[in-house]
């Protein structure tokens, strides 16, 4: 009844997930988006990080479903008079939410949240860790354009060490049966990815080669201690995606990036635009749709077990 590691999701989990978004993407396209499947529910976002795209689509998300959003405004709360973290998830799960949708710099935290409450918890980021209803989005985006898994090769390139979005993406891309190409800087490349489904690559040359798909990640960094981060121009050069890296992927190969896009570092600007070639604004669309989809399927299955 939570959401917080992709790990925990199987196969037919994760279809499940996928079909059921799938109704919401016409529903959002209709004059009048709204329903009452999660009418009188409550749903806090509890943001401790920056965001954008995932905050406001996990509250439209709510909305349309009928659902009341709270917005906390935790800069403005009492973690800065000095109580825990969790002792503000338990205040708050006294006021009976149906879901907590968590956004925190500490790794596994949604975790410890999820066995301190009650309500639903949805991982929105947990640091480097994992961000799961991304990579369930960026999946919807690939099924609609590709109507399967397998046999499709998906490059996903750039600072794969400290992306949540990259280790989210390579649990349930592979899961589903893709094959999965990682390309960056050695710097950049976790030591320990050691999967089925994973090649490692450290030049886009060879790594895009064959691929149907390039997904491009921002440079974290927030979270670069310690060792210095790339010179920007430099890493274009040789990491950034445009038209003529572009060319060494399949010929029809499509690019996403889960936004924030640093123009002119990991991503030409005229790439990113291109909508013959870019499903980037297409991955926020499929985000609603996903977040509506997980909110209703776990609202529903605590139903099943508490009443
Ligand atoms: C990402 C995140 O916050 O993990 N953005 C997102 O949720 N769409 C990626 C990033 O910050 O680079």
């Amino acid at each position: 009844i939570h959401l917080v590691e992709t790990a925990d999701l199987n196969k037919k989990e994760i279809e499940f997930i996928l079909d059921e978004a799938k109704k919401f993407i016409n529903f959002n396209k209709k004059r009048v988006k709204k329903s009452n499947l999660l009418e009188g529910r409550t749903v806090f976002n509890l943001f401790f990080e920056d965001s954008t795209r995932t905050r406001t689509s996990f509250e439209v998300a709510a909305k349309r479903l009928g659902a009341d959003l709270i917005n906390v405004a935790v800069k403005d709360s009492s973690i800065n008079k000095g109580e825990t973290l969790l002792d503000t998830m338990t205040t708050i799960n006294s006021m009976n939410p149906d879901v907590l949708i968590v956004r925190h710099p500490e790794e596994g935290i949604s975790k410890r949240i999820s066995m301190n409450v009650d309500a639903c918890v949805i991982n929105a980021g947990d640091g480097s860790h994992e961000h799961p209803t991304q990579a369930l989005l960026d999946a919807l985006t690939i099924k609609k354009k590709f109507k399967k898994f397998e046999n499709l090769k998906i490059a996903i390139c750039g600072d794969i060490l400290h992306s949540r979005v990259a280790r989210s993406n390579i649990e349930i891309l592979s899961t589903l049966g893709s094959n999965i190409n990682v390309i960056g800087p050695k710097t950049l490349i976790p030591k320990d990815i050691k999967k089925k489904r994973v090649k490692i690559f450290y030049n886009m040359k060879e790594g895009l080669k064959e691929c149907d798909i390039v997904m491009m990640l921002r440079i974290q960094k927030e979270r670069i201690v310690g060792s210095h981060t790339p010179n920007e121009k430099e890493y274009f050069k040789k990491f950034g995606l445009d038209y003529k890296k572009l060319y060494y992927a399949n010929k029809k190969a499509f690019v996403m990036h889960p936004g924030p896009m640093n123009r002119g570092v990991e991503i030409d600007s005229r790439l990113a635009d291109d909508i013959t070639r870019s499903l980037i604004q297409e991955q926020v669309t499929m985000g609603v749709a996903i977040r509506m989809a997980c909110l209703e399927i776990l609202i529903n299955n605590r139903d099943s077990y508490v009443n």
